[in-house]
């Protein structure tokens, strides 16, 4: 699908991997909608944006949230085009605590909650919306979903039993959902991305930054968010990319911690 003059609704797009590609939807031409929790990154990335940006103050996690923002992007647009789900949280906790306490359920669950079924909450309303578009280009499609897994779906550290599993779920459920939105034109793809330079990352310590991109293979460095803005692109112009996950991790293995 060509972006130019396609409706891009975007979670997460306030910050990081999602903001940079509402930049990218915007540069080429596209009309960038960004579902985010954080009112005043959000607000001022929209208002910086070209194209009659729109911010709407979404939690992926609810479904009363993000079903008020597809209807506000349809109200705007009329149509969603493009979906890039970044919305998400990282916190890391060990299953039994320094005090020998369990991990509280109610942890883990927030993770799943945001990241895997705040994913699957935008996804199914964005899919219904596009189904309505009428068939585009050579390919007729009517609408392609881009989902944001991690290499920790497969490489899961110390500390990370809630993130990974989200993050499995998010890769686990591509196939079937690129099977059950063929028959509607639309494709469905994830990104799995190694680490990248984001907002996630800038509170760490420089040293902690550095030895991060120092167990990188090739290029021994942390991702910037335009190479994840890029592979969005292409993933978005080539229509026949469906229903797989794609690693962008410059040969990075996670280790256990
Ligand atoms: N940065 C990395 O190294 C890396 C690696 C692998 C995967 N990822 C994934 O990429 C995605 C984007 O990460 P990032 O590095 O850009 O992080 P980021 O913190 O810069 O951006 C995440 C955005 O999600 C928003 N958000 C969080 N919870 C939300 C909710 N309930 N509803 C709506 N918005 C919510 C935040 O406000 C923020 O703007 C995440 O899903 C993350 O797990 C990041």
């Amino acid at each position: 699908m060509r972006i130019e003059n396609r409706v891009a609704l975007i979670s997460g797009g306030a910050s990081g991997l999602g903001a940079a590609c509402a930049a990218m939807i915007a540069e080429d031409g596209g009309y960038v909608a960004i579902a985010d929790l954080d009112q005043a990154r959000g607000a001022a990335l929209a208002a910086q944006l070209s194209n009659d940006s729109l911010f709407v103050c979404t939690d992926v996690a609810r479904a009363d949230s993000a079903e008020a923002a597809v209807a506000a992007v349809l109200a705007r647009f009329g149509r969603i085009d493009i979906a890039i789900n970044c919305a998400g949280v990282c916190p890391g906790q060990r299953v039994i605590g320094k005090d020998g306490s369990p991990m509280s359920l109610d942890a883990f669950a927030r993770v799943i909650q945001i990241n895997l079924i705040g994913t699957f909450n935008m996804t199914r309303l964005a899919a219904a919306a596009m189904a309505k578009n009428e068939p585009m280009g050579d390919s007729a499609e009517r609408g392609v979903i881009v989902n944001t897994a991690s290499v920790a779906a497969y490489e899961g550290q110390i500390g990370q039993t809630a993130y990974a599993a989200s993050k499995a779920g998010i890769a686990g459920l591509t196939l079937p959902l690129a099977r059950d939105l063929a028959r509607h034109g639309i494709r469905a793809m994830a990104v799995a991305p190694g680490i990248f330079d984001t907002p996630l990352l800038a509170g760490l310590p420089e040293d902690v930054r550095a030895s991060l991109a120092a167990g990188v293979p090739f290029p021994q460095a942390l991702g910037q968010p335009s190479q994840f803005a890029a592979l969005v692109r292409h993933i978005v112009e080539n229509s026949y990319l469906n229903g797989e996950v794609i690693r962008l991790d410059a040969a990075l293995r996670m280790a256990p911690k």
